[in-house]
């Protein structure tokens, strides 16, 4: 199946806001419809924090903007999100917050690292327990979605702004064999690795990136991505970033 991952689109009330220099409203619209131009077969969407800026008009802009998406819309908080007015505003299909999602023999566990007053995250004591929980369906592979990165992305600023108790969420994944992979925002940049055999993915964000490698604050000049998934009923993955100029310098080639 088709999973494509859009993420840390920092959208606005109003749409023509920049934030690093960038449109988020145009430069998200112009992602996804390369996104769904080139996938149109996709079964859900993964969008994992960061869909406003500090602005609950941007969670109008988001629906607004989706408004021709039919397929589950999976979502998490990010730290630039607003709990309560996320909540009223993408309490409607095709949108879903955090919670879990099973396509054919694929979950999704969708979760909440949001931690009030600060930049990084934390999973609370029922976020762990509703992990464990989820992870002990049959029958099923796993795919574990959230906003923070819970593994050291080897940039000093960005490492300090992590989830913070990383260690908790690692002692539960590591008891499950059934998790293929764990998925994150936040960071907006490409990260794949592996944590024994679960892979690692991040995925740059819809609008501006942030410099890999960095010490402290670094905007990369990198364009918008989003991420394909494609997994397998056997629990393998293929999964590929699509930069914005890439995408569109194929089409007109
Ligand atoms: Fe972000």
């Amino acid at each position: 199946m088709n999973i494509l991952h859009l993420t840390d689109p920092h959208l606005y009330g109003n749409a023509d806001t920049q934030l690093r220099g960038i449109a988020t409203d145009a430069s998200f619209r112009a992602v996804l419809d390369q996104a769904l131009d080139r996938f149109p077969d996709y079964q859900a969407m993964l969008v994992t924090g960061d869909l406003v800026q500090d602005d609950a008009g941007g969670y109008l802009r988001f629906r607004s903007i989706l408004s021709q998406v039919d397929k589950p819309v999976l979502c998490v908080p990010g730290n630039h999100d607003l709990p309560d007015a996320m909540e009223r505003e993408l309490s409607v299909h095709p949108f879903k917050i955090c919670g879990t999602h099973t396509i054919e023999n694929w979950q999704f566990v969708m979760l909440d690292s949001y931690d009030p007053g600060h930049v990084g995250g934390r999973l609370v004591a029922a976020e762990l327990a509703r992990l464990d929980a989820a992870l002990q369906k049959p029958g099923v592979h796993n795919m574990v979605c959230l906003h923070h990165h819970p593994t050291a992305m080897g940039s000093r600023w960005l490492d300090g702004v992590g989830l913070a108790n990383s260690d908790e969420f690692w002692r539960i994944i590591d008891t499950y064999p059934n998790v293929e992979a764990v998925v994150w925002g936040h960071v907006h940049q490409i990260y794949e690795g592996r944590r024994g055999k679960v892979r690692l993915f991040a995925t740059p964000s819809t609008g501006a990136q942030f410099l890999p490698g960095s010490d402290g604050y670094a905007i990369d000049l990198r364009p918008p991505g989003y991420r394909h998934f494609r997994l397998h009923a056997d629990g393998g993955i293929e999964s590929q970033t699509h930069w914005l100029e890439a995408v569109a310098a194929k089409k007109t080639a």
